[in-house]
């Protein structure tokens, strides 16, 4: 049975005399196991959507299954298996150490320190913060801080994580870091993991599965290889040397990139209409150019969104 499954959900916030339908009609399922990104531009809705699934607010219609259970009918067991990380670094003590604020939330829920304590060393090790196990929160950096409120959601061994923007505001090694240990607690812990992102590189590297959102709305939802795939197909790069040549003004030639690659000029674009291919071609002979090369590239996720958000 799926962990989560969100179905024909929309939110609208009223305020003042205003409405704003932040999550239009979404549906969309979750596996134990599976780490699900949902992606889309500032104010698309995924922390609304997220908020919704912790049960922080609720939706104006539609229905969200936790593990079977419609959360409205049944709040008590939705918050026993939903852990959920928000404003990431704020949601943790600031004067007291990492074990002390694992121990806290775990108490909270109800587990003893003593039953917790081998899980809580396994995840300071993991999270790489044994070194700084003991020192007030206040003084780690802000991925370390992201890191511990993490930890602290994952003590419960809930088995859906929802992290909002986790890696927001982390420098690239931290990231990587944060990355690989929730790969690693997907896989072997089994938990499945939502996770929101404007980054794309993100969702990219750590995501089996994206789900694009615009304007409350999903508009793509599929393995971020599917979507990568899908693309493919159109993206080129072209090698050649001699003559400054400027693509843009070509009908079906879309330029993504343009640089220098030793002495020759390589241009990556997208192929929008076949013939426009001969086209280049043509114009990079008559200018005196010489073809170096010619090949079809992988374009990165952050293209096929970019694709997808300004297109349709
Ligand atoms: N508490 C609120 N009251 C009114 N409007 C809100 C509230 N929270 C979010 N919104 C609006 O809902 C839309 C979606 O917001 P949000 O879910 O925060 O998007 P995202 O997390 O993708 O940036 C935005 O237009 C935002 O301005
Ligand atoms: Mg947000």
């Amino acid at each position: 049975m799926d962990i989560l499954k969100v179905k024909n959900v929309s939110k609208i916030y009223s305020y003042r005399s205003k409405k704003v339908l932040a999550v239009d009609n979404i549906s969309f399922e979750v596996k134990r196991g599976e780490i699900v990104g949902l992606l889309g531009p500032n104010g698309a809705g995924k922390t609304t959507t997220v908020k919704m699934i912790a049960s922080l607010i609720e939706p104006t219609s539609g229905d969200i299954f936790i593990d079977g259970k419609n959360i409205r009918s049944d709040k008590k067991h939705t918050l026993r298996k939903v852990a959920a990380v928000l404003e990431s670094n704020r949601n943790i003590y600031w004067v007291l150490t990492p074990r002390q604020n694992i121990d806290f939330f775990a108490n909270a829920w109800g587990f003893s320190t003593g039953s917790i304590r081998n899980y809580r060393e396994e995840l300071l090790e993991k999270f790489n913060l044994l070194e700084v196990a003991d020192k007030p929160v206040m003084k780690l950096s802000r991925g370390m801080q992201q890191k511990v409120a993490v930890c602290c959601a994952l003590i419960r061994k809930a088995p859906l994580l929802l992290l909002d923007e986790p890696a927001l505001g982390l420098d690239v090694m931290t990231t990587n870091e944060l990355k690989n240990t929730l790969r690693d607690i997907a896989k072997n812990d089994g938990n499945a993991i939502l996770l929101t992102s404007h980054n794309m590189k993100v969702v990219q590297d750590i995501c089996d599965r994206v789900i694009i959102i615009k304007k409350g709305k999903i508009i793509a939802d599929d393995k971020v290889s599917n979507l990568i795939d899908m693309f493919s197909a159109n993206f080129f790069k072209v090698v050649f040397k001699n003559g400054n040549i400027n693509f843009d003004f070509l009908n079906g030639i879309k330029v993504l990139k343009s640089y220098d690659q030793e002495e020759n000029r390589a241009v990556e674009f997208e192929l929008q209409d076949e013939d426009a291919l001969y086209e280049l071609l043509e114009v990079i002979r008559r200018s005196g150019g010489k073809l170096i090369s010619i090949e079809k590239i992988q374009p990165d996720l952050e293209e096929v969104f970019i694709r997808f958000v300004a297109g349709g």
